[in-house]
């Protein structure tokens, strides 16, 4: 199957930190990948470099094959791909509304961005129900499904999501994680960074384990089925 995302001896630097230090990878379309690692091990750099919220410090990302390393982070998500970034991030003193809102920013027409929120709203009932309250008065779950929600506004084909299972109860993590299966069918492309790796193995095809700043470890859909227990034994390790 072709590669939807195709990262190159990609690198991110802050000064002298090279926090990402010259990665490849693969995610073909309507794959769940994830990306696994301790603190501190890049994650994060990666999925920020990916979308353009840090700059490249060396290497490619090629979207679809297309070279996207350069594009401004505004134009990215115009392209199809959007990051639901760590930490929510969600504009706390916006409405519901006006946050999904900003996540159609670059996509001009009005029956689109409808469509687009019609189809949030059906996946998170609640979103609709809170439309106009303000975002800093969601619980942490809704303000999670409001970052997912809002990076779903420009219709991504290519979807990154930055742990968005932290600091969640389990069961509005359950749900998180069914809603990634939902998007999947939906034939969204998936790449989950996740602390929950239990978690994250059961709904990914395929994981990169990250160390240092490098892949260490790439675990194979085969290996996914029988392998659970080997890869938390290997994180935990480092
Ligand atoms: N803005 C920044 N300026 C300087 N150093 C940074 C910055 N952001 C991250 N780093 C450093 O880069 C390295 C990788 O950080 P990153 O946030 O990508 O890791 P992570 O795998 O996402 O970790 P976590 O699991 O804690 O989210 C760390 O050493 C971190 O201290
Ligand atoms: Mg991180």
């Amino acid at each position: 199957m072709a590669s939807l995302l195709a990262l190159e001896n990609f690198k991110v630097r802050y000064g002298a930190v090279e926090a990402v230090r010259g990665i490849n990878l693969d995610i073909r379309k309507g794959e769940v990948v994830a990306l696994l690692g301790a603190n501190g091990a890049g994650k994060s750099s990666t999925m920020n470099g990916i979308a353009g919220l840090e700059p490249v410090a060396e290497g490619r990302v090629l979207f679809d094959g297309q070279d996207i390393t350069d594009l401004p982070p505004e134009e990215i998500p115009v392209s199809g791909l959007t990051l639901s970034p760590e930490g929510r991030r969600v504009f706390s003193t916006l409405t519901v509304e006006d946050n999904l809102r900003m996540g159609a920013y670059g996509v001009r027409d009005g029956a689109v961005i409808d469509a687009a929120r019609k189809r949030v709203f059906s996946l998170f009932p609640i979103l609709a129900k809170r439309q106009g309250q303000y975002a800093g008065t969601l619980s942490g779950g809704q303000q999670q499904m409001l970052a997912i929600g809002r990076a779903l506004m420009c219709n991504p084909r290519l979807l990154l999501l930055d742990e968005p299972s932290l600091g969640l109860a389990p069961l509005i993590v359950e749900q998180v994680f069914g809603l990634i299966a939902t998007l999947r069918d939906q034939g969204v492309t998936i790449f989950l960074v996740e602390q929950n790796v239990a978690g994250a193995l059961t709904i990914a095809d395929r994981a990169y384990l990250m160390s240092s700043g490098q892949i260490t470890r790439h675990v194979t859909a085969d290996e996914m089925r029988t392998s659970g227990s080997m890869v938390e034994s290997y994180l935990g390790s480092q």
